[in-house]
């Protein structure tokens, strides 16, 4: 590993409107190039309010008030919205934890994949279609035209999600950030699905902020472990580390309710 940070959290704070609680109080995190980071932490930690700080895309009413998030070095509040929309889907990209709202339902998927595309890369439909193809194909899909027909609704959860994760890594950005990728779905498909997204990132060099309620998979996947309790990192370091000798007693709890120790 290079030492270099893709994204870096400095000093962040980030409030929302009406609420007395920051989200996220200056908070320092490091996103490691090529590596992967999993942020753990009970409901309403502020977990997704990070994810989306980094893309631009803090919802109405969220704000952030101190500090800076670099991303490759340079601070993503001072890009203009062409830079932003660039980077966005291009070298940046993101699963939602709700991976059909990335489709539009009344548009064939093939059509969305081939607009995505054009809108990062001067290629045409046929460039398109073989680069989303491709990313399909290693997501376990034989058949990627056979869901260029199909519409978003006629998928199961875990083709969707694996579809969502096609359109995020077909330009293989440098850094996938995923708001729980797998939570939606049994456990059996939430194995295989984690499986694509290790195959995908040790492929294609992408760095992941992998957000997730579940340790078994922030263990599984992560080269660091961030654990988030109302708006502090309490606890940050190495998987094993983290996992071996936990400082604070909510990261021992956590890994506790896992592996009953
Ligand atoms: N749009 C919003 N307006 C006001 N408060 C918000 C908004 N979005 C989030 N919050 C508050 O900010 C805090 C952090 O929310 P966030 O969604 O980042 O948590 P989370 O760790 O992702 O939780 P979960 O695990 O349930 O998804 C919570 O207290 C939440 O109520
Ligand atoms: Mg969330």
């Amino acid at each position: 590993m290079s030492g270099r940070n893709i994204l870096f959290y400095d000093q962040v704070t980030v409030r929302y409107r009406g609420r007395t609680e920051p989200a996220a109080y200056k908070l320092t995190l490091p996103v490691p190039e090529k590596a992967v980071t999993a942020i753990v932490g009970e409901s309403g930690s502020g977990k997704s309010t990070l994810l989306r700080l980094a893309m631009g895309l803090l919802p109405t009413g969220g704000e952030q008030a101190e500090g800076r998030v670099l991303f490759n070095g340079e601070e993503i509040s001072t890009f203009s919205k062409k830079r932003l929309r660039e980077i966005r889907g291009g070298e940046m990209a993101m699963v939602f934890q709700d991976p059909g709202a990335c489709f539009d339902p009344r548009r064939k998927l093939g059509m969305q994949f081939v607009e995505s595309y054009k809108a990062h890369r001067a290629g045409g439909k046929r460039e398109a279609l073989d680069a989303a193809g491709g990313i399909l194909s290693g997501l376990g899909f034989s058949d990627p035209g056979d869901l260029f027909r199909r519409y978003s609704f006629e998928l199961s959860g875990g083709q969707l999600q694996r579809a969502a994760l096609g359109m995020a890594m077909m330009m293989k950005p440098k850094l996938l950030l995923c708001d729980e990728p797998t939570s939606a779905l049994d456990p059996v498909v939430q194995a295989e699905v984690a499986g694509y997204l290790k195959d995908l990132h040790q492929k294609a060099g992408t760095a992941l902020l992998l957000v997730t309620h579940n340790l078994g998979l922030a263990a599984a996947l992560g080269d660091y472990i961030a654990v988030m309790e109302k708006g502090h990192l309490i606890e940050y370091g190495p998987t094993e580390q983290i996992i071996h000798s936990p400082q604070e007693g909510y990261t021992k709890r956590l890994i506790e309710s896992v592996w009953e120790v």
